[in-house]
């Protein structure tokens, strides 16, 4: 199955099992908007507490905050957001389609390293067990060149956006000869700057609406509360802040599922440090958000940082971890040093000293920050395209299981009588009224055992717990686990700690 059959068959999963609907869907959906089913949420809402535990209630120095998502109009001015939150934009005259301009070379870029690739897969059938990617890749003269072209296109992008020069990415396109992807024509308007906020009016018209925007990332509500929970916390630095919640961005090109979304949550952390400490601490949260990812047991070959060698103006230092979704590694989280362009900006606009007085060295300063951002839905995304397998069992039957870390699992055990009578249902509900108060449980009781096995599979039920008649005799379950399909025998008493066990996360 290649990459793209694979992301499709995800995406019909996710609808077909109540995880991921278009939003609207009675009326054909809206363009990157999506909705979680009752599958979906329960994902969802675990992996936002997986994060919020590990960020607020395992750091002593961590506090949490849940900002209006409208803000101040000022606010937006003062992040830059006015000004500078734009993607270049290009329409093509005879699709009518518009196009964000940058991706459209970035396209570009990932065919030649497509031609890499195979001239690797080549080489490889050709030379077996003695090829050596490293060595071909570093020396073969067809790949050289294919390197050296995406460096120069690379540096000819950055150089343009970096220097806001939009008739040279336009240029560019033309240079390329890049063609657009419905009419196949090179008949392009130039290329313009749009911003990405959502705008609409406060207040009535009669009292004289405000324009406000939806917020396009959480970080803001952390830097304009920041005095405040300094204050009422009596926070020390370092110190930080963390929420999760909606952001809103009108993207030019929505694609990829939920990749892309215009309307998508964000879990972010600043963390207000001494000034001067700062690398030493983007370093820190550089390494602990990546464990992070792996103490949910996922393979560290899905992870790789990707350190930015552009920084934006405010920034002394970023990377991204990129995860290996169906369509290739992207980013999944960003971690930035943002120096204290957000704090000094917005005591600038708003006329507040937004400052810290450090005891320890009897100075007053404005505090430095990292950030750590990662998307909710990106993670949900990451999550669903590492659990989805199609697997050929012995009896030469199929099945498909969502191999999802037990702890973001939306339900964590299975409650199935074997039968629907002989008091065996009772029983079932007594067990499982003991698990209800700590585990998301789901009984059943229609259809055959096996039936009810491939069906909580297709969802990612770790566990699965069924009673039969020697359950009414001596208290004892089958317990069969999701992955190795293995059942053991065990004692209904003993179910929280197996539970418990299973769902703890992986020291790393
Ligand atoms: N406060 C910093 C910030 O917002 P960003 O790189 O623009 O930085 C952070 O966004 C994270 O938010 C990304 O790594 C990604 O996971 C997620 N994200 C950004 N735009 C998104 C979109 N349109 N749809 C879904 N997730 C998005």
């Amino acid at each position: 199955m290649n990459q793209e059959e694979f992301f499709k068959k995800i995406t019909a999963h996710a609808k077909e099992y109540g995880f991921v609907f278009p939003s609207s869907d009675i009326y054909d959906g809206l363009s990157a908007v999506y909705d979680y089913g009752q599958n979906g949420v329960e994902l969802k809402n675990n992996i936002r507490q997986y994060w919020w535990k590990a960020m607020v209630q395992m750091h002593e120095n961590i506090v949490g905050v849940d900002a209006a998502i409208f803000m101040h109009p000022t606010v937006w001015k003062a992040s830059g957001h006015v000004d500078a939150f734009n993607d270049p934009m290009i329409d093509n005259k005879d699709s009518k389609k518009r196009y964000r301009a940058d991706v459209l070379v970035e396209d570009h870029i990932a065919k030649i390293e497509d031609k890499i690739n195979k001239e690797v897969e080549k080489a490889k059938k050709r030379f077996g067990d003695a090829f050596d990617k490293e060595q071909f890749v570093s020396t073969n003269a067809r790949v050289l060149g294919y390197k050296q072209e995406i460096e120069d296109i690379s540096h000819r992008l950055y150089a343009a956006m970096e220097n806001n020069d939009l008739a040279g990415i336009k240029q560019l396109i033309e240079d390329l000869g890049i063609v657009c992807p419905i009419s196949g024509s090179r008949n392009w308007t130039d290329v313009r700057q749009f911003n990405l906020m959502f705008a609409t009016q406060m207040g009535s018209l009669a009292e004289g609406a405000n324009e406000i925007y939806l917020r396009p990332e959480t970080a803001q509500g952390i830097f304009v509360n920041y005095l405040n929970i300094q204050k009422t916390g009596r926070m020390k630095v370092p110190f930080g802040i963390a929420q999760t919640g909606k952001a809103f961005r009108n993207e030019i090109v929505a694609r990829q599922f939920i990749f892309r979304m215009r309307e998508f949550e964000q879990m972010e952390m600043q963390f207000f440090v001494r000034p001067g400490t700062e690398l030493e601490w983007f370093k820190h949260w550089k390494e602990e958000r990546l464990r992070w990812h792996l103490s949910l047991g996922i393979p560290a070959e899905k992870y790789r940082y990707h350190d930015h060698e552009k920084l934006a103006h405010y920034a002394n230092a970023a990377t991204d971890i990129e995860f290996e979704f169906p369509f290739g590694f992207k980013e999944l989280e960003g971690i930035h040093s943002r120096t204290d362009f957000d704090l000094s900006s917005h005591s600038k606009f708003s006329g507040k000293k937004l400052q810290y007085f450090d005891p320890e060295t009897n100075e007053s300063y404005v505090p430095y920050v990292i950030e750590t951002s990662i998307g909710l839905d990106r993670m949900f995304l990451a999550m669903l395209s590492h659990a989805y397998t199609e697997e050929k069992l012995e009896d030469g039957s199929e099945r498909v299981v969502m191999k999802f870390p037990a702890a973001l699992a939306p339900y964590k055990v299975a409650i199935l009588p074997l039968v629907k009578k002989d008091g065996l249902p009772e029983k079932a509900r007594e067990i499982m009224e003991q698990l209800t108060p700590d585990f998301m449980c789901q009984y059943e009781e229609k259809d055959s055992i096996g039936k009810r096995y491939r069906r909580q599979d297709a969802i990612g039920t770790p566990l699965c717990v069924t009673i039969d008649n020697q359950t009414l005799e001596d208290n004892t379950v089958t317990v069969r686990d999701r992955d190795t399909m293995e059942q053991i025998r065990v004692n209904a008493d003993e179910l929280y700690t197996i539970i418990r066990n299973k769902i703890a996360p992986k020291k790393i």
